[in-house]
């Protein structure tokens, strides 16, 4: 059985064919990062704009390097939650186009809950000029943590239809915190790989940032660490970015010390999960968890703490299609929707 799978949640406009054996046949990304640089953020008028433009090419270009044609599919798969509104709607349209011109069950794909099950291929290798991911690896049940520009969320996942939510952000997402504190430090966007790199000159000891573990509850914030880095850069009460051009090593230990905090955040409330929910699995996708440092330091708690850890291969951290695999697993259960299926930009907790 081949599944196409579309994925239009923001500002990447993705496609993949994956089989109900969970190989990848396909796997297309476009990426939107330099249409949104100059903003700092994702722009969402834009972003929905160059999905227009950019779907059906998507599409063509996976197909076509699967070597299938629209009468070889069985089913069409579609992010439709969470995400941004405009985003959304092009991957479903775009979806129920193809159901009802080649008759095809239409399935929907929670964003969040596929960041997890990208946990379940293994490391990626080259063909050529195809990635490829290896056999799929059982994950379930386990604690999920989905660390994005958009989310930063814990939950307890029975298995891969069973997600329940333990804690979320309360205020700023991970990702959108390493974006913000990198416009501050004049590097580049995302900012998540940027302060990576930056991070690797400096010292994560340089500075002491806070790190809000909120004692107690499974929820994050991230506020007050992007206000603490801005302090430290500005001094308190001053605004003015523009006018401040840190040395380079000063950025670099800005950059690490800020990461660390992050990370030690991250892998907290990510193990503070594991001992109430009893689970002895632990997975964390997202494009957060692209960051290598936040690697290190989870296969090191893991080892510590003896328990199986998977993090999503870097490719599939950030937003792609191959993650919409788990619409496998719906279709498996009977799930299919209705042409009448909306977009649900917020998050459901279930
Ligand atoms: O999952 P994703 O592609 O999109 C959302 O669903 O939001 O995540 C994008 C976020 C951005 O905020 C980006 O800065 C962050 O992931 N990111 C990273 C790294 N690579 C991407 N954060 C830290 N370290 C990285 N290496
Ligand atoms: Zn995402």
């Amino acid at each position: 059985m081949n599944v196409l799978t579309l994925e239009t949640t923001c500002d990447e406009t993705a496609a993949a064919i994956v089989t109900d054996r969970l190989e990848v046949l396909a796997s297309v990304v476009a990426s939107q990062d330099d249409l949104h640089e100059r903003f700092g953020g994702v722009v969402p008028e834009i972003a929905s704009r160059a999905h227009l433009e950019r779907i059906l090419p998507v599409i063509d270009e996976t197909l076509g390097r699967a070597g299938l044609t629209l009468d070889d599919l069985d089913a069409v798969a579609v992010a439709n939650t969470p995400g941004l509104a405009g985003s959304l709607l092009v991957g479903l349209v775009a979806a129920k186009t193809l159901c009802v011109a080649k008759g095809l069950p239409l399935v929907a794909v929670n964003h969040l809950q596929a960041h997890i099950y990208a946990c379940r291929f293994g490391a990626e290798w080259s063909t050529g000029r195809e990635h490829t991911f290896s056999p799929s690896k059982n994950i379930f049940p386990c604690v999920g943590l989905i660390i994005s520009g958009g989310h930063t969320s814990l939950y307890r996942c029975g298995g891969p239809l069973e997600f329940d939510l333990l804690g979320a952000t309360i205020d700023d997402a991970a990702g959108e915190a390493f974006d913000k504190v990198a416009a501050m430090l004049g590097l580049s966007y995302p900012g998540g790989p940027s302060i990576e790199q930056a991070a690797k000159a400096g010292h994560p000891d340089a500075y002491r940032f806070p790190r809000a573990m909120l004692r107690g509850s499974l929820e994050f914030s991230f506020s007050g660490l992007k206000t603490a880095v801005r302090y430290q850069i500005v001094g308190l009460g001053k605004t003015d970015f523009a006018k401040i051009k840190l040395p380079d090593g000063e950025v670099a230990d800005l950059a690490a010390s800020f990461q660390e905090a992050v990370v030690d955040c991250l892998v907290g409330k990510a193990t503070a999960a594991l001992r109430p929910t009893g689970m002895r699995i632990l997975c964390v996708g997202g494009g957060v968890a692209a960051n290598t440092r936040l690697r290190e330091r989870l296969a090191e708690e893991a080892t510590r703490r003896q328990i199986e850890l998977h993090v999503a291969p870097p490719k599939l951290c950030t937003d792609n299609a191959v993650m919409g695999a788990i619409a496998v697993e719906r279709l498996r259960a009977g799930l299919v929707e209705d042409l009448d299926l909306d977009v649900a930009p917020r998050v459901v907790r279930r």
